[in-house]
């Protein structure tokens, strides 16, 4: 063999053996080892004039060091923190370099600041309170939970909002016309948690609904919606869920309820981003943009089990992907379709929503479920506790390149391409001319499924495919790929090249 033959060999060899972007190769938590590398989301949009608060998501070794070149004006970066914050005035959109140093080396990447009328440019990422604790929250809760995901890397992955559901409040309005805090729950306030997360460069969401009492029984926000958006605004809340309970049924009703909060927030001197839960009754995915919302949910409430044909209450991973997965078409930067928030490691520990009471879901069904919601472009939220989660449960939450496919500045959300009777195709357009493959084994049984150019339109045989979960580039497409599932998993591919 000549030389350079074998030199291009041995090249074409060290790509499909090297792993790319992968953070865990031995199991242990890398989050906080080697090179920087700085995350997700690449495009943060935001109002003009209104705070502007965004921590720079980056993994490698402490101590880091973060540096931004062509800031917009009226925004700066603490070089310690990796934090951004200011206001700008001027809307328009700003490409920004960033750069992450430690002892190992630096990354550098270019992002976007849009300043306009979006916010939500790629899906939020964060944690709600409600899957495991329900009513069971309080101020020390939240604090504890922002410490976490600044400890456990989550943080540097992307999650950013950490959500206040219901039962913060008490059942009736005070004498002075606003929502009343329970102060047993949280003693120092909304503004105290508020001003300790954005410290951190964490955000604060919160919730009410649209009518007189919550779906807990405590107050709603009805007839007091700029009150109510002021007051969240005043205390730096940066994200409001407003549900529909007790709200009437029809959707002409729902659009003017919704609309009223949607103007009120907008007219505050926050960027709040405006979740819709009326859990898809009344077709939210062709008004709720228009109303002012970033997300909102397509389906009622998910369970802790893969498919309630099994076990209920609470709809399953399965029958919620069913729902979802025809709405492709109405998602994209700024406003999402929201198959509701992830149950990955909750594990039979919830205090709210039903499930298999016992353990919830396997560890691979977990995975299956975050493959899923990452293909869909769907909000991340957890809500698993994660101050003490398992070391799978941390590997399935912070994997950076399933992560990548959510955040993918493009904004779409994957369509199915098939449905067979125990298996389906996913395919989601990237950015950088890539696509994104996953396929899914809906069954307890192994299955082969072969994918090439002929079933995936768009694809073609000099296609180079990475395997994401395995962190591992595979090579050419050639004459196709045979993917081994295992029950239940569902493996994820990007594709590359024409
Ligand atoms: C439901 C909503 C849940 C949770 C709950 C609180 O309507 O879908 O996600 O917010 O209310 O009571």
């Amino acid at each position: 063999m000549k030389k350079t033959a074998f030199y291009s060999v041995m090249l074409v060899l060290l790509g499909i053996l090297m792993p790319f972007n992968l953070i865990y190769a031995d199991g242990s938590n890398k989050i906080f080892e080697g090179a920087p590398c700085i995350n997700p989301p690449y495009i943060i949009g935001n109002y003009p004039e209104t705070t502007f608060l965004f921590y720079i998501p980056t993994s490698g070794e402490r101590p880091m060091a973060w540096k931004a070149d062509d800031l917009p004006k009226g925004l700066s970066l603490n070089s310690e923190t990796g934090i951004i914050s200011g206001k700008v005035t001027d809307a328009g959109e700003y490409t920004v370099t960033l750069t992450a140093t430690n002892r190992l080396g630096k990354d550098k990447q270019q992002i976007i600041i849009r300043i306009g009328e979006e916010l939500a440019l790629t899906p939020p990422m964060g944690w709600n309170s409600w899957n495991t604790f329900g009513r069971h929250l309080t101020e020390s809760l939240i604090m504890e939970i922002a410490d976490a995901m600044v400890k456990n890397g989550m943080r540097d992955l992307g999650y950013a909002y950490i959500n206040i559901d219901d039962f913060w409040q008490l059942k009736e309005r005070g004498a002075d016309g606003h929502i009343q805090i329970n102060k047993e729950k949280f003693p120092n306030g909304i503004k105290y948690v508020a001003d300790y997360l954005h410290e951190r460069g964490l955000k604060l969401g919160i919730y009410s609904d649209a009518a007189e009492y919550t779906c807990g029984g405590v107050c709603g926000s009805i007839g007091y919606e700029d009150v109510d958006a002021k007051d969240f605004a005043d205390w730096g809340v940066d994200l409001l869920k407003y549900d529909y309970c007790g709200a009437p049924f029809g959707q002409q009703e729902a659009i003017e309820r919704y609309t009223k909060m949607g103007k009120a927030l907008r007219a505050t001197n926050r960027s709040i981003i405006y979740s819709v839960c009326e859990w898809g009754q009344r077709e939210p995915w062709k008004w709720a943009k228009q109303v002012g919302g970033h997300y909102w949910r397509t389906t009622g409430d998910i369970g802790d089990h893969w498919s309630n044909k099994v076990i209920g209450p609470g709809l399953g991973v399965m029958e919620i992907t069913d729902m979802n997965a025809p709405l492709s078409e109405y998602a994209g930067p700024g406003g999402w379709n929201d198959p509701d928030m992830l149950i990955v490691g909750i594990s039979g520990t919830s205090m709210s929503i039903g499930g298999n009471n016992k353990s919830g879901c396997s560890d691979e069904q977990y995975r299956s479920h975050m493959s899923l919601w990452c293909m869909m472009a769907s909000p991340l939220l957890c809500g698993n506790d994660i101050r003490n989660m398992s070391r799978e449960t941390l590997e399935t939450l912070t994997n950076r390149n399933i992560i990548a496919i959510n955040q993918d500045v493009l904004g779409k959300q994957a369509t199915r391409s098939i449905r067979a009777d125990y298996f389906d195709i996913w395919v989601k357009p990237l950015s950088n001319n890539e696509m994104a493959i996953a396929c899914l084994n809906r069954s307890d049984k192994l299955l082969d499924v072969l994918i090439d150019s002929k079933t995936i339109p768009g694809l073609t045989a000099n296609a180079d495919i990475k395997d994401v979960w395995a962190g591992r580039n595979l090579g050419k497409l050639s004459d196709g790929l045979n993917v081994k599932l295992e029950p239940y998993q569902c493996k994820v591919y990007i594709f590359s090249g024409k």
